[in-house]
């Protein structure tokens, strides 16, 4: 599918939030341009890269009534030799149509999403951030466009790519372990439903949640299970544990998990890391009581944009709280983020073809 420019006519450098000495807050920050694509009499169509700016979608559209829509997180990095390198969007572009599947919504060619989010980062390449430790999220999503109120998948679609100039997800960054609240109160997912998809319906499902967490002092809820058995994930983010022996821990993907691309390229990475990194079915008791014989010695989330957030602290629903090792940021996490942050930017040689 070929891609229209239709560009602003003047490209707006950086603004003044992007200047070095500035913070830069997650997700805030828009570019110039965004790409559009849409899905019509059965086939995707007219791929146009347009100035970033307000949709018009009819009132009876289908995302608006019964939610259908999804999303993925990319992010693209600038290396010392001054280029902008994507990482691992094929897998972004893989499992937004895993997501599509779910929730019966049509694919879109992976090489077409992977060349689209390239285009755009070119026209918008002056937008990337010069802050340390600062990258180019990259946020596609797709949504029902018929105006229909009958409770069907809608017949036409729109698929989207905007770009963030951002900082990391959690505001002090890789410097501070976060806390999480291990309810029993809420789920995020059950078996047969939508959890293994990125559906914007899990994520306003967990705003609920989230806002509990905070009474808690705590940044997000660790979901378990419908049947409060096995921890499961952290929402924004796959959950990992480290035992004693420094093995890593990433609960076993089921389908009320999301997979994290993070959480596979800690699997594929576990021999250049020199760490063992295991999948299996954590159970919460054993997790509570390993955590306090500190036979648990880190733990943290995987995650697009969280990166590596090392958690210092959990906090059940009576408010006893769980100090995961000492409470600060273990060397085992402290290596897999150099490690992985080092691949992400250039300075340590990536696998063949995770970044393009
Ligand atoms: C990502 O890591 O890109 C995510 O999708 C998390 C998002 C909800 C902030």
């Amino acid at each position: 599918m070929n891609i229209a420019y239709l560009l602003k006519p003047k490209s707006k450098r950086r603004s003044e939030a992007l200047k070095p000495t500035q913070s830069l807050p997650f997700g805030q920050i828009r570019t110039d341009h965004m790409l559009i694509v849409d899905y019509e009499d059965g086939q995707w169509q007219n791929a146009r890269i347009i100035p970033y700016g307000p949709l018009s979608i009819s009132p009876g559209a289908t995302v608006l009534h019964y939610g259908q829509a999804l999303f993925e997180g990319g992010k693209a990095f600038m290396h010392p030799d001054g280029e902008i390198y994507t990482f691992r969007i094929d897998k972004n572009a893989k499992r937004l149509n895993k997501s599509a599947e779910i929730l019966c919504m049509p694919s879109i060619d992976e090489n077409f999403q992977v060349e689209a989010i390239h285009a755009l980062i070119d026209v918008d390449r002056l937008w990337f951030p010069i802050q340390e430790g600062a990258s180019l999220y990259i946020r596609p999503f797709m949504f029902a466009t018929e105006d229909s109120l009958g409770v069907h998948p809608s017949k036409s679609y729109k698929y989207i790519v905007i770009l963030s100039p951002s900082g990391p997800y959690y505001p002090a960054g890789f410097t501070k372990p976060i806390r999480l609240l291990i309810t029993k109160k809420f789920h995020r997912a059950v078996s047969g439903g939508t959890g293994e998809s990125k559906a914007a319906g899990n994520y306003a499902a967990s705003l609920r949640a989230g806002e509990f967490a905070k009474q808690f002092d705590a940044s997000q809820v660790l979901y378990l299970d419908a049947q409060n058995k096995y921890i499961e994930e952290a929402g924004a983010m796959n959950h990992y544990h480290i035992e004693k022996d420094g093995t890593v821990v990433i609960p076993e993907f089921t389908d009320t998990i999301l997979r994290s691309i993070t959480s596979e390229s800690i699997i594929e990475l576990q021999t250049s890391l020199g760490l063992k990194v295991i999948q299996k079915k954590v159970l919460l008791d054993e997790f509570i009581e390993k955590i306090k014989n500190k036979e648990i010695i880190e733990a943290g989330g995987f995650g697009t944009a969280a990166v590596v957030s090392p958690v210092g602290e959990y906090v059940l629903e009576d408010n006893t709280i769980l100090t995961v090792g000492d409470g600060s940021i273990g060397e085992y996490s402290k290596k897999i983020y150099t490690y992985y942050t080092g691949i992400q930017t250039g300075k340590i040689k990536a696998p063949y073809g995770w970044l393009k």
